[in-house]
């Protein structure tokens, strides 16, 4: 692959062959096998195929998983129940709500039962908030691959303008957080909808993090040369040539940037492969007590 592209693919494939590998002597030492419980409620296609790629990775890294797929009406309380289960049982380190929920249910609600020491999505507010203080806790998984990629890839930080595009709890902010850390020393700004020139921010980046959900948004003129793009980004874009009629495509334009940037991460093949492994990686860590003794 050329290398200015960041193959998050290899690089997942990389960390998941580690954890395979630390798995094995997991189990043959302490005799625990990862844990991992999914739960599904409703019939979002999107969701259906998050939930069955994690599956998978678990059954590649030999880790036990167990999936609950919930009808769309399910109420709060079923929910609640099979969480408080999930909470109880030993076989079980760490548990998975797909996000979104359906629109009856309380999110916040649901995140706050499950047992923090099980959050490997590092939603629940006891991890936010330790995160924030650079206390050990889980991370959630879309800004700990993000990190990774640019460890692994060994792209300066410290000292650099990281131009965050996207505020959401998922991504933009934590990530935001993230390279704050002494760690990487990153100087980070954050923009939004309502920011009132994005392109001029963009253009003083570094390194730019798009995670705003809008198909190509980020174009070669917001760029200046040899930024390193990070493109968060999934939308279904229509294309009469595929065959389904739609195409995968990030939150940045790929083609128009690609001459102008440093480096640059696919979609597919970017974050996308980088979120499973992170969720591999807590899950692990969950399991051997290495976040939260067990
Ligand atoms: N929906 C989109 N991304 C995620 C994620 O990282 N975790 C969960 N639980 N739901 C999601």
């Amino acid at each position: 692959m050329n290398d200015k592209i960041i193959d998050g693919k290899e690089i997942s494939s990389q960390i998941k062959s580690e954890i395979k590998s630390a798995t094995e002597i997991l189990k043959s030492e302490k005799g625990i096998t990862p844990g991992l419980a999914f739960i599904l409620a409703g019939e979002d296609p999107a969701s259906k195929v998050y939930v069955r790629n994690k599956g998978r990775a678990c059954s590649e890294l030999g880790f036990y998983s167990v999936t609950e797929s919930l009808p769309e009406n399910v109420s709060e309380i079923e929910l609640l129940k099979l969480i408080d289960k999930f909470n109880r049982d030993d076989k079980i380190h760490g548990i998975l709500v797909q996000l979104p929920l359906p629109s009856h249910i309380n999110e916040r609600k649901i995140i706050e039962a499950i047992d923090h020491k099980k959050d490997v999505d590092g939603f629940h507010p006891l991890n936010t908030g330790k995160m924030m203080t650079g206390e050990k806790c889980f991370l959630p998984c879309t800004p700990y691959g993000i990190t990774e990629l640019l460890k692994r890839k060994n792209i300066r930080t410290d000292g650099m303008n990281t131009v965050v595009i996207g505020r959401s709890n998922i991504v933009g902010k934590p990530v935001a957080n993230l390279l704050l850390r002494k760690e990487f020393n990153s100087t980070v700004t954050v923009c939004h909808s309502r920011t009132k020139d994005i392109k001029e921010v963009c253009l003083t980046a570094d390194i730019i993090i798009a995670a705003i959900g809008k198909a190509q948004f980020v174009k070669k003129d917001f760029i200046k040369e040899g930024c390193v793009i990070i493109d968060v980004g999934i939308n279904r874009t229509e294309d009469s040539n595929a065959k389904t009629g739609y195409r995968m495509t990030g939150d940045v334009d790929f083609e128009d940037c690609f001459e102008k940037c440093g480096m640059i991460t696919p979609v597919p093949g970017g974050v996308g492969p980088m979120t499973i492994a992170m969720l591999m990686k807590n899950t692990f860590d969950s399991a051997k007590g290495v976040i939260y003794e067990r």
